[in-house]
């Protein structure tokens, strides 16, 4: 394959808008699927990864039309009305896909077997399939020893960390008459907590579960939303079974922020530049990457629909669903998704280092990778906390953006120190055009390909189509952007 060849930029300029996010579309699909009756979905995002969720329900038996301009419609069948499939379930390279549909499954009176790709299959989900488990699922899984974290990527230090027993897919799941839990999260993960939340429909009972850190929230928005028995206080979450979820008829998905992300950094960190990204989700637990730049310098103008534009994030209180340190929106600004959203104006400016703390790593977890690359041009030193979560996204994010950020002249160090990790960039100005690697990852080599626009020289990237797993349109929309 030809490597795709990013020459670096002047600036970008103009307006765009982004289909809709990809974590609110599964569980679009997913909740839509347990409603009675029909949801139409609009500004529904046709990645790959949101189409292994439609591909799945539809095995299971509900009718899913995707029709034109970005809508779809689900046939909900109730929570009882899912089917056994009949052959196993391909859920591809989507984690989200997997993880929720286990929950979902563990409600279900019949046996399926759930098969991933070679990425996929390599992603824990012994995270999974412990509460899921307790609550009297019956859930077979590769066993394997967990591969230790590679030696310190920092010349010379590090040791391998003491291999442990871990689950991997292919997974057969037989679930039915599950019972409620009280659950303490070891690991702050959003896929977890949903699974727990759907699987907890079908349990009796009220389940608990407890967050180590707020993720995002969009399963309990969208549990409301159809009118389940939910309710969120600082860092817990309580579920009542036994309700049929109601569907609003109509959801709007707002625009992808992880995937708003590549031209917010781009539009930071680009001479000239001024980007205007409309109808943004901006759900609070999403948000982190806009705090997070803004700490930086960054300047961005955030509109609410109806408000004037303001230099800062608007002032969050209490309205909607509460989550843990992430305080709700204003009332009233929902739109048909229960979620918020609003328009981004974002201009170059020069960005500083910041300190990036653990309690945030949630709310930006899938920006990260883009972060590196405006911390490698900011001025001095910005501290990522605590990202261990990393090593097992789509590939070990820190490895691949680590290597490929220093190939470019980039300043990288790595720490461990008890089971934990952090990243340190010192700014460098400046990076140089080389040849870099996406190592299969979407967010690696879209993140490498707005580094691409900024070095001096051309960027080399082996092997671009992983871009399809989230944002298949993203070049098309950085040509317009492009003059
Ligand atoms: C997601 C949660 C996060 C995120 C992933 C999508 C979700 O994963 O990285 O891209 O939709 O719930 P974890 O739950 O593993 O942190």
């Amino acid at each position: 394959m030809r490597p795709f060849v990013v020459k670096p930029h002047q600036c970008l300029k103009g307006q765009i808008s982004l289909l809709g996010d990809k974590s609110i579309a599964h569980r679009s699909i997913i909740i839509s699927a347990l409603s009675r009756g029909k949801t139409r979905i609009e500004n529904f995002p046709a990645s790959e990864d949101c189409l292994s969720t439609v591909k799945a329900f539809r095995k299971l038996g509900i009718k899913i039309n995707l029709g034109v301009r970005h809508t779809v419609t689900v046939f909900g069948k109730g929570l009882h009305g899912l089917n056994k499939p009949a052959d196993p379930i391909l859920v591809g390279g989507s984690g989200t896909t997997l993880r929720l549909l286990l929950g979902v499954l563990a409600g279900q009176n019949f046996k399926t077997k759930l098969l991933a790709d070679t990425a996929l299959s390599k992603r824990p989900m012994l995270r999974v399939n412990v509460p899921l488990r307790m609550m009297g699922a019956v859930i077979k899984a590769k066993v394997s020893r967990k591969s230790g974290i590679p030696p310190n990527i920092n010349k010379g230090a590090g040791k391998r960390r003491k291999s442990r027993i871990e689950e991997y897919p292919p997974i057969i799941i037989k679930g039915g008459g599950l019972k409620s839990i009280g659950y303490r999260m070891p690991v702050a993960s959003a896929q977890v907590k949903s699974a727990i939340l759907l699987a907890a429909l079908f349990a009796k009972g009220n389940t608990c579960i407890r967050e180590p850190v707020p993720t995002r929230d969009h399963t309990e928005r969208m549990l409301k939303l159809f009118r389940a028995d939910i309710k969120v206080q600082l860092n817990t979450i309580v579920i009542k079974s036994g309700k049929e979820l109601v569907s609003p008829r109509l959801l709007t998905i707002p625009g992808d922020i992880s995937s708003a992300s590549f031209f917010i950094v781009s539009a930071a960190i680009i001479p000239e530049s001024k980007v205007l990204i409309r109808n943004v989700s901006l759900n609070p637990s999403r948000t982190g990457i806009l705090r997070v730049l803004k700490r930086m310098g960054a300047d961005i103008q955030v509109t609410l629909p109806g408000r004037q534009a303001g230099k800062s994030l608007p002032r969050l209180r209490s309205g909607l669903p509460s989550v843990a340190g992430h305080p709700a929106w204003p009332a009233g600004r929902q739109v048909a998704s229960g979620e918020p959203s609003g328009d981004l104006l974002v201009k170059n400016s020069s960005l500083r280092g910041t300190i990036i703390k653990k309690e945030e790593i949630p709310s930006l977890i899938d920006e990260i990778p883009i972060l590196m690359v405006a911390a490698c041009i900011a001025k001095g030193k910005t501290i990522f906390k605590d990202v261990g979560e990393l090593r097992v996204k789509e590939t070990d994010r820190i490895r691949s953006m680590s290597e490929n950020l220093r190939k470019m002249g980039a300043e990288i160090s790595v720490f461990r120190f008890r089971g934990r990790e952090k990243i340190i960039i010192r700014g460098v100005k400046q990076l140089r055009g080389t040849q870099v690697r996406s190592f299969g990852d979407h967010r690696t080599a879209m993140s490498m390909i707005v580094a691409g626009l900024t070095a001096i020289g051309e960027t080399k990237i082996d092997d671009i189509s992983c871009i399809n797993k989230s944002f298949p349109n993203f070049l098309s929309i950085l040509k317009t952007l492009r003059h």
